[in-house]
């Protein structure tokens, strides 16, 4: 296989936790998403694309929101439905949003971010540089426990399906929205496991930065 992931990024040594950079609130509350309004869907489509070039430059709350809300928040009320589908329903995908003030953890019904951990586990969430310099990493947590339902061969093929969806809900909102965004399945998820203290039946099955364009060095986004 050529050695696509290495386009832009160089390999580095396994990330190390950090000190957060800011204030690691128990809870942060974010503003209600736009359910309306933004690009076309068939521009967003058009624009669609992975990049992986970021810079520090924070996420405003309002940009967080909306973008949480359509990776996999809750759109249909009041059954629960969500903005991505999942097997039978299951929900079995947990977003996390690791940011510089801490780990925290999506939660749909109330749409805010509960702190996991107070350390910054940006560096942990992947071997690629920039996972470390862009604002925001979502990591995709498979709960396993709630696919009983589900034969136990099919769980993790089904729950890497459901990741898949968020995956380009993501990828979508961030072409409308004018960011950049990278999926990525190059992670190490037994130290980041350990790390988020995510339960022997959840498991981290893929990654996504996001964040805005580094125009820095004046290059220019294709
Ligand atoms: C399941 C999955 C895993 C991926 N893993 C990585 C990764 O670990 N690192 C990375 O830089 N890109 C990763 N990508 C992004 C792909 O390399 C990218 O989608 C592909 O090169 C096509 O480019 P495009 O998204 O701009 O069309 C992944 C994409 C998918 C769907």
């Amino acid at each position: 296989m050529k050695h696509l992931f290495r386009l832009g990024t160089a390999l580095r040594d396994q990330g190390c936790p950090r000190p957060v950079t800011g204030v690691a609130s128990a809870r942060i509350e974010l503003p209600a998403p736009e359910r309306s309004g933004g690009m076309p869907i068939m521009e967003a489509f058009a624009r669609r694309r992975t990049t992986r070039r970021f810079a520090s430059t924070l996420l405003d709350d309002a940009t967080l929101s909306n973008l949480l809300w359509a990776a996999n928040g809750i759109n249909r009320e009041p059954d629960g439905g969500r903005t991505a589908p999942s097997v039978l329903a299951l929900h079995e995908i947990d977003v996390y949003a690791v940011l510089a003030c801490g780990l925290y953890r999506y939660d749909p019904h109330r749409h805010c971010l509960d702190l996991g951990v107070a350390i910054d586990l940006r560096g942990l969430t992947g071997y690629q540089e920039f996972v470390c310099d862009a604002p925001l990493d979502l990591v995709y947590v498979a709960d396993l426990s709630r696919m009983h339902d589900i034969a136990p061969s099919q769980r993790e093929p089904f729950a890497s399906a459901s990741a898949g969806a968020i995956v380009e809900n993501v990828y979508l909102f961030c072409a409308g929205a004018r960011l950049v965004v990278a999926a990525r399945s190059w992670l190490n998820r037994s130290s980041l496991g350990v790390e988020m203290h995510l339960p022997h039946d959840s498991v981290a099955v893929l990654a996504q930065t996001v964040g805005h364009f580094d125009l820095s060095d004046g290059a220019e986004e294709s």
